[in-house]
């Protein structure tokens, strides 16, 4: 129910102004969110494949409507992707893309041509792309992005929603060779009429469909930081005769920092999902949807503890 609540006030201006205005929510923001600009952001991919980490990162920003604001984030990923290229990082440093904020919203073919410029520069840096799934009217369109991206950059990657009822056959269309996709649960609140609402069914979808990526002949970037979620992949990649190398697991920067570590540790590849930025409202709030301990976390930093 407050998860439900959070989700809503994440599209509302009037909550976002408010909180973005106190002072004491950069403290909080500063537990999932990198820094707001490039060095910071470098600072964090550096740190993180220095502890044997791979990283994905995220410019913050989503919902973009005037062109001039959809060319500002193709250009800060420009950036971004030209500052981590002397670090040689290869596949280690990828980046993730939110097709919303490169002009999906008003001119599909605005953000088709942005998101070509940021796959450009990922290739010269030697790394793919990953296009972040936002909600579900924006999953044609993003799947159809993806196979154009896909003619001239291969590697690029989509996420997929369990929760979504169409996503099992997604799946089995994505299943195949040189295709990777990232598992997600889903982040957005959605209509019963195309999403499992349940935390349950919801668990249920993800491992069907896990079920399929694993199956099949794609490579499958297992996102999650559910305990038994990780114990059903590693499951599936015995059964299906995946080594650790073909297939990773993903997890958000600031969560579970421990459990990467140890992932890591064991030999799996681990990617961290770095945001940087200064328009964190959006991901803030669907983080602190996600778990209601973040809220009183929140709450306790408001108050000054
Ligand atoms: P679940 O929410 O059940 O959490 C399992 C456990 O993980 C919790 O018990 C807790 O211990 C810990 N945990 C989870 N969330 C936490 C939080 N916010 N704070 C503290 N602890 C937390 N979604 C989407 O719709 N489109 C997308 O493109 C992406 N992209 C994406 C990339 C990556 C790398 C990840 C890991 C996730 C996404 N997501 C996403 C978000 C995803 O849909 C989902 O909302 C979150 O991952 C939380 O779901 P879990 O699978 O972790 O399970």
């Amino acid at each position: 129910m407050l998860g439900q609540v959070l989700l809503a006030t994440s599209r509302s201006a009037l909550v976002r102004r408010s909180v973005s205005g106190f002072p004491l929510t950069r403290k909080v923001v500063d537990r999932f969110v990198a820094g707001e600009g490039v060095d910071e952001a470098r600072k964090a991919v550096e740190r993180l494949t220095d502890a044997r980490l791979t990283v994905t990162v995220d410019h913050l920003g989503e919902e973009t409507r005037d062109a001039g604001a959809a060319a500002a984030t193709a250009k800060a990923y420009v950036t971004l992707l030209e500052s981590l290229r002397p670090l040689g990082l290869g596949s280690r440093a990828e980046v993730s893309v939110k097709l919303s904020a490169v002009g999906q919203q008003f001119d599909e073919a605005l953000a088709l041509a942005h998101a070509r410029e940021i796959c450009a520069a990922a290739a010269a840096n030697g790394s793919p792309v990953t296009l972040d799934m936002e909600d579900h009217t924006t999953v044609d369109s993003t799947l159809g992005i993806l196979r154009t991206l896909r003619e001239d950059f291969p590697s690029t990657g989509v996420a997929i929603q369990a929760y979504l009822f169409r996503s099992v056959q997604d799946c089995r269309d994505l299943a195949v060779e040189g295709s990777r996709v990232r598992l997600v649960k889903g982040a957005y609140r959605e209509p019963a009429s195309v999403a499992h609402q349940s935390k349950g069914d919801v668990d249920r979808a993800y491992v069907r469909c896990l079920r399929i990526l694993m199956a099949g002949k794609g490579y499958p970037m297992v996102a999650t930081h559910d305990d038994r979620l990780i114990a059903v992949t590693e499951l599936l990649a015995d059964r299906f005769g995946r080594s650790v190398g073909d297939y990773e697991y993903q997890m958000l920067y600031g969560i579970r920092t421990d459990r990467q570590e140890a992932l890591a540790g064991a030999g799996h590849t681990v990617r961290v999902y770095i945001p940087y930025g200064d328009d964190w409202y959006g991901y803030f709030m669907r983080r602190l949807a996600e778990r209601p301990a973040n809220v009183a976390f929140f709450l306790r930093a408001l108050g000054g503890k």
